[in-house]
């Protein structure tokens, strides 16, 4: 390029990103020219990246076998992700096509588990129902019934960066912490976690907090079998991606009453929905639309990693594994195929 500039281009890319970046940026001096796309990365808007030399995706972007080859055509060598999962980027096409893929590992657990605490906590004490209704001067009280969160049995699915901090927050309210993870935590066994087999895990639970990644082994890990096996009543909350829950299973686990609340801030179908103003449009997601009608489901459009300092360090680190690759040839958080 003829200012020596490293063209990223940057897809699903909102005004808040691109001023997080550009600081990030200038703060580092990376010999780096950002390119903001609005649009989703997919088959039809991936020629946009002709002429980059990374691409810059998020996790509603398209990370296809033919899309990693289009942009292997193009001479794209670095996939820079904004997100910590990476399930949707097929790392076997992007590794045979040559392309390296880089990742936010850590960015801020507190963020997402803070989030998660404040799913738990509207959903028990219903402060979106009571702030509605004060506001139309009805000042009753009845149908905002809780409970104490000291004292009960909360699980978590998953005990890594995230679920490690979400088990801190919880101990801290004074509740039982049971665990369910292949490679238990050091520092949540320190704190007193009890590690228990899913299914202890599952009967053991009165809220029930899912922070694992999406693989093969926890896709559709909640599912009618399994929430068969959960508490009467049980609040389930999902802030990790959405087809570790099998929707249809949920729904009929909320319409027997066998789940007695739910919080999603993740969505197996989200790509077709979250990030985008669709207010004046109608949902075609029969799904999606039948768990709004309940008034024990609190949704949030994939909002957990939206704080000031996860953008910050999602920022700084993307810069870092940019700059990274075109010193060393290497980013400095490459993904590695499970
Ligand atoms: P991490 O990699 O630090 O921890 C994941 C933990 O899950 C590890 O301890 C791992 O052993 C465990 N795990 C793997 N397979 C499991 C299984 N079958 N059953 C139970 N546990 C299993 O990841 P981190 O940073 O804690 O993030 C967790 C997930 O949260 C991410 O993979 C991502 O999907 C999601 N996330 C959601 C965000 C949001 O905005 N809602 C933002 C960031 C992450």
């Amino acid at each position: 390029m003829s200012d020596a500039r490293f063209r990223v281009d940057v897809f699903s890319a909102k005004p808040y990103d691109a001023r997080f970046l550009d600081a990030a940026a200038a703060r580092a001096e990376a010999p780096v020219s950002l390119v903001y796309h609005d649009m989703r990365l997919t088959e039809r808007t991936m020629p946009l990246a002709r002429g980059a030399d990374v691409v810059c995706a998020f996790v509603n972007d398209t990370l296809s076998a033919p899309v990693l080859d289009g942009l292997s055509d193009f001479g794209v060598r670095l996939v820079a992700l904004r997100s910590a999962g990476f399930n949707h980027v097929d790392l076997k096409a992007a590794a045979a096509c040559g392309i390296q893929v880089a990742r936010v590992p850590a960015y801020s657990p507190h963020a997402v588990a803070e989030h998660a605490v404040a799913l738990m906590l509207t959903l028990n004490r219903k402060t979106h129902r009571a702030y509605n209704r004060v506001r139309d001067g009805n000042f009753a009280l009845d149908g905002l019934m809780g409970f104490d969160v000291h004292g009960r049995t909360v699980g978590i699915i998953g005990t890594g960066l995230i679920g490690e901090v979400l088990a801190r927050i919880m101990t801290g309210f004074g509740c039982r912490v049971v665990a369910h993870d292949p490679v238990p935590n050091p520092a949540c066994l320190a704190l007193g976690v009890t590690y228990l087999p899913l299914a202890e895990l599952f009967a053991a639970a009165d809220i029930l907090s899912l922070q694992c990644p999406l693989t093969p082994a926890t896709f559709h890990l909640i599912n009618d079998e399994t929430i068969a096996q959960m508490r009467p009543g049980v609040m389930l909350v999902n802030t990790s991606r959405g087809a570790v829950i099998d929707t249809a299973a949920v729904i009929r686990g909320l319409k027997s009453g066998q789940i007695g609340a739910l919080g999603l801030d993740v969505y197996e179908e989200e790509s077709q929905l979250f990030f985008e103003d669709l207010s004046d449009r109608i949902i075609p997601d029969d799904l999606f639309a039948r768990l709004l009608t309940f008034p024990n489901v609190l949704i949030t459009g994939h909002q957990g990693f939206f704080t000031e300092d996860a953008l910050t360090a999602i920022a700084e680190t993307t810069i870092a594994n940019v700059t990274s690759f075109l010193s060393t040839g290497a980013p400095l958080h490459p993904v590695k195929a499970p």
